[in-house]
């Protein structure tokens, strides 16, 4: 899709506002899943960076109702609003049904076996390492 990812970028950040260290997370997770995709056959570029975009998005969900967020909350306020942001860009429907269940599942074992989700997994725990250094 044309200038997908500029669009979920703007999306994101006004989603997050000034919560620049998850815009940051998704933008580093976006990097290293594009890399990784590369080196994998069968994955949809465009589901590949709404993943890595959007993959966090439940966390503000769950700290505004529970104050706090693990992985269980993630996966089950995230697609929710993955989908409404990927609604408003005309994400085509059966894209967004993936990245729902991917996003919806990224923290557990893996009940799918789509190649963009065994990308973002990786993406994410490379970024989630490299921060733990930092
Ligand atoms: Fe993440």
């Amino acid at each position: 899709m044309r200038y997908l990812r500029a669009q979920l970028v703007r999306i994101l950040t006004q989603y997050f506002g000034d919560d620049d260290r998850r815009i940051e997370h998704a933008l580093k997770v976006l990097g290293h899943a594009e890399r990784i995709m590369l080196e994998r056959s069968g994955c949809d570029e465009d589901i590949v960076i709404a993943c890595a975009l959007l993959h966090d998005v439940g966390i503000k969900v769950s700290e505004a109702k529970h104050g706090y967020n693990n992985g269980k909350t993630q996966e089950e306020y995230g697609p929710g609003v993955a989908e409404e942001m990927l609604g408003s860009i005309d994400f085509p429907a059966e894209k967004i049904e993936i990245v729902k269940n991917i996003i919806g599942n990224h923290h557990s074992p893996s009940r799918y076996d789509y190649a963009e989700l065994a990308v973002l997994k990786e993406a994410d725990r490379i970024v989630n390492r490299l921060e733990l250094m930092s």
